[in-house]
């Protein structure tokens, strides 16, 4: 993992935000904080009664980012429930800022985290 990542400070953002997710449907509240030029960027997943128009807490994270005028993600943790992997669109979306991104995921209900990378979570990704 990145030496200059204050990882302590994004899992406890990525925590946090997962407590504001908007998740009626499913139940499932998930969140994510991305370390970027200094600062911490956060989103959680925000469902929708129309199911598709729903965003995942990675990419509304994403979004916060580019906002900002910030387009070099150095790390990224994603909390949930159980501990669980971004889903392949946000995979995808990520691969934009940064092919090898390290990625913490991490269990609200456990405490559990596992360590891994954009690289190892999609080989492959799609570019032109
Ligand atoms: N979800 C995320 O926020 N991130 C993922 O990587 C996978 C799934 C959300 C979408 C939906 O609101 C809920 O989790 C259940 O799929």
């Amino acid at each position: 993992m990145s030496k200059h990542t204050d990882w302590d400070a994004l899992k406890a953002a990525a925590l946090a935000v997962r407590l504001r997710a908007w998740a009626p449907y499913s139940k499932f509240k998930v969140g994510a904080a991305i370390a970027a030029a200094g600062h911490i960027f956060v989103g959680c997943n925000v469902e929708n009664v129309s199911y598709p128009v729903g965003i995942c807490a990675e990419r509304s994270a994403i979004s916060a980012m580019v906002a900002a005028g910030v387009t070099q993600p150095d790390a990224i943790v994603v909390a949930a429930g159980p501990l669980v992997t971004p889903c392949g669109m946000c995979r995808q979306a990520l691969v934009e800022f940064s092919p090898n991104l390290p990625v913490l995921l991490v269990s609200a209900d456990t405490a559990e985290q596992q360590e891994t990378s954009l690289e190892a979570l999609l080989p492959g990704a799609f570019q032109f």
